[in-house]
């Protein structure tokens, strides 16, 4: 009697974790030997892109990568001499139109009413929302600055929130369109001095599954991205320097490889951590419990908290 208990509860287990981890790359692969003509992005979801934070790293990459699939893009960020400098070269690299909206989401729901005005003229097919900061270094909660605490959040969370509140009605109108959520790997367990962080990717990864429900009916597509360490300004001190090699910075994935594959699961699957080598990790992640997890996690982030801490 135990002993077929125990059967069907291992049975049970192995089951749902295949289904788990294995169903998007099956879909993925199917997709790879499909042998009809997709529609382009532009002709599926609507001809613009808009990305926040898509003046650097992640962000740009979906820019270059939508850019290059023949969408127009518009870019929001902070900074507008980065914003015209990434502008110009995707409108000259790929002859589409790249525009930019000036917007610093650290400034909280002020800045929503003049952003919403500004892209009203424009037919939405793809939001990536992207913008996302984090406190550079692992560090102890009473340490941080709170003007970083509450940037955290409003940025993090906030910007993601209020853009699908103001995009979403004229997808529902059109009966298409694509909102990309970028959350992180962070999110699959609390993370010691990071935690902050690790807090608002948990929201955006409940935020975007739930918000995928709710739109399907009205053929509007959400895709969660969770990555895992990927080298752009976010991660950069991880990086290798002369003399010294910090022990992660053989996992950062560099932003050219994590959007041949990101782009790629574009309008196929719903969830991914966008690169195949993170999405390996997160299976032998999923296969551990809870608590082993947050173990992982806390060694991993206290050894950082060691390594990089200021005394
Ligand atoms: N890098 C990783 O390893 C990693 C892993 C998992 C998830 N992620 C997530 O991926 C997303 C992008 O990260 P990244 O590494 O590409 O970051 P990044 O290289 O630091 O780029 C951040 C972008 O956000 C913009 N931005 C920052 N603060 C802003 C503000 N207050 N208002 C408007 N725009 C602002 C920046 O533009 P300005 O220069 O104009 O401020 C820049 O374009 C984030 O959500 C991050 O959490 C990253």
């Amino acid at each position: 009697m135990i002993t077929t208990l125990l059967t069907v509860i291992g049975a049970l287990s192995v089951l749902s974790w295949l289904y788990e981890n294995l169903r998007n790359p099956v879909v993925l692969l199917i997709h790879r030997f499909k042998v009809t003509r997709e529609n382009s992005l532009a002709q599926k979801y609507g001809e613009w892109a808009v990305i926040t934070g898509g003046s650097d790293g992640i962000g740009k990459a979906y820019a270059h990568y939508l850019a290059q699939k023949g969408m127009k893009v518009l870019l929001v960020a902070r900074n507008a001499v980065k914003l015209t400098k990434v502008s110009q070269e995707i409108n000259e690299k790929y002859g589409v139109d790249c525009r930019y909206a000036v917007a610093d989401f650290s400034k909280g729901e002020q800045i929503f009413p003049q952003l919403e005005k500004e892209l009203a003229p424009y037919d939405i097919g793809i939001l990536v929302n992207n913008v996302g900061v984090i406190n550079e270094k692992p560090i102890l909660l009473e340490r941080m600055d709170k003007a970083l605490l509450w940037n955290l959040i409003n940025i993090n969370v906030g910007a993601a929130t209020l853009l699908c509140n103001i995009v979403i009605p004229k997808m529902k109108s059109n009966k298409r369109g694509l909102i990309v959520n970028i959350s992180s790997m962070s999110a699959l367990a609390p993370t010691p001095y990071l935690n902050v962080y690790a807090a608002t990717k948990a929201y955006m990864t409940s935020f975007s599954h739930a918000l995928h429900e709710e739109l399907k009916p009205y053929g509007i597509e959400c895709q969660t991205v969770s990555p895992g360490f990927v080298h752009t300004s976010m991660t950069e001190y991880l990086a290798p320097t002369e003399g010294s090699q910090a022990p992660l910075s053989r996992r950062l994935l560099k932003v050219n490889d994590f959007i041949r594959y990101a782009g790629y699961t574009l309008g196929k699957v719903s969830t991914t951590c966008g690169h195949w080598s993170h999405g390996i990790q997160v299976g032998f992640l999923k296969m551990l419990p809870e608590t082993l997890r947050l173990r992982i996690f806390t060694r991993m982030y206290t050894q950082l908290l060691s390594e990089f801490s200021e005394p």
